[in-house]
């Protein structure tokens, strides 16, 4: 049987650096000096995009492995520790449980892991976030992998001409969903156009079967039932050969779209595409960033990253947010800025509305009663 790798990308927020916007380089210290000594791994990699610290590791142990998710939480929680001695904000933000229990989705930590048999070249790209939920790559998932006027490889390479299979997630009712594009898009469309509900987890190539695309998919505050911090996601994608070019990857970021998250979570704003040294977000706690690493896979030895925003062909998007967010920042307290009561609802709205109950008069039996 062919030798089959395992990309893990486990990230959590254990302490922001200052206030929600970086993380110190201690903790960063901390987790690799951790990663480095275990005999687990292949290869390891770690960075953070704003507050939240990105481990992506690489094993021959399968997805879903207790033993590398206990790596992942050990680390977390070792970092933690840092955290709370330099009482750097909001230590610990995203560990919910307090002990491990053989998998650390739903304790808090996102996960996207991808298991693959390396390819003769094996070029992956991993988009990291901050400050916006899992569906926020709903939207440039679907321009990459269905929609031709991205990704010209749909209509000019025959290894992609067939399309690709989604797996989407109702994140509200636990269920999941496959669709096949191009023939079931206006389908998939009613459901990914409304990412804070539904997410796309998986992509795969249709003719193969193969994986071509995972995204962490947990929301925070539906686990803990209360505001925690935004989900902050990651994603890994597979590139060329048969799947989108590094290119055609990266192109959905010229045009920036709107996503939720921003400040206090509450809030729509533009995802802007950066180079590591502009990862931490401080603009009213934002824009939302999306940072994209890339890496060779060699025998499971990560070879680069290669820091994919950092070129000025993405200029003109920063711009693009920039101004986006100017204008959405000067609708202040009003939607479509703040979001709407649905989401709001995680937040401030029941303890208001519990607060005004007897000021609220029904207008309707008032009515009634007056007759
Ligand atoms: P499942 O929730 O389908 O097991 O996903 C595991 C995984 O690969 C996380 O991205
Ligand atoms: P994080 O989700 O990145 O921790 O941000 C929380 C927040 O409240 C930002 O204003
Ligand atoms: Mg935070
Ligand atoms: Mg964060």
């Amino acid at each position: 049987m062919e030798k089959k790798i395992t990309l893990s990308v486990i990230k959590a927020d254990v302490g922001g650096f200052v206030g929600h916007s970086g993380v110190h380089p201690e903790l960063l210290e901390k987790a690799r000096g951790i990663l480095s000594g275990s005999p687990l791994l292949i290869d390891f990699h770690v960075t953070h995009v704003g507050d939240d610290i990105n481990l992506m590791l690489t094993h021959e142990l399968g997805r879903n492995n207790g033993e590398i998710h206990q790596l992942a939480w050990d680390t977390f929680v070792a970092c933690t520790e840092v955290a709370k001695k330099l009482k750097l904000y909001g230590a610990g933000q995203d560990l919910l449980g307090d002990a491990f229990s053989g998998n650390i989705k739903g304790l808090g930590p996102g996960v996207a892991e991808i298991e693959v048999v390396e390819r003769k070249s094996e070029p992956m790209i991993v988009l990291m976030a901050d400050k916006t939920e899992p569906g926020a790559w709903n939207y440039p998932l679907y321009k990459i992998f269905a929609d031709p006027f991205n990704t010209i490889g749909l209509v000019i390479d025959p290894s992609m001409h067939g399309g690709f299979n989604f797996e989407v997630r109702d994140l509200i009712d636990n269920k999941k969903i496959m669709f096949s594009a191009p023939e079931d898009i206006y389908d998939m469309l009613v459901f990914i156009g409304a990412p804070g509900r539904y997410a796309i987890k998986r992509i795969f190539h249709k003719a193969s079967g193969q994986i071509a695309a995972v995204s962490s998919t947990q929301r925070l505050n539906l686990m803990a039932g209360r505001y925690v911090g935004k989900d902050d996601p990651v994603c890994i994608i597979r590139c060329q050969s048969g799947f989108p070019a590094v290119g055609e990857v990266l192109e959905p970021f010229a045009h920036p779209h709107l996503v939720a998250g921003w400040m206090r979570g509450s809030h729509h704003g533009p995802l802007m595409p950066v180079p590591l040294s502009q990862c931490c977000p401080t603009r009213f706690d934002g824009p939302p960033r999306v940072i994209a690493l890339g890496f060779q896979l060699a025998g499971g030895k990560l070879i680069g990253p290669q820091d994919m925003f950092d070129d000025p062909a993405f200029d003109e998007a920063r711009k693009l947010c920039n101004q986006i967010a100017d204008y959405m920042r000067s609708l202040g307290p009003f939607e479509p800025h703040r979001l709407p009561l649905d989401e709001m609802e995680y937040t401030t709205m029941p303890l208001v509305m519990k607060k005004l109950k007897d000021r609220f008069i029904d207008l309707r039996t008032t009515k009634a009663k007056k007759k």
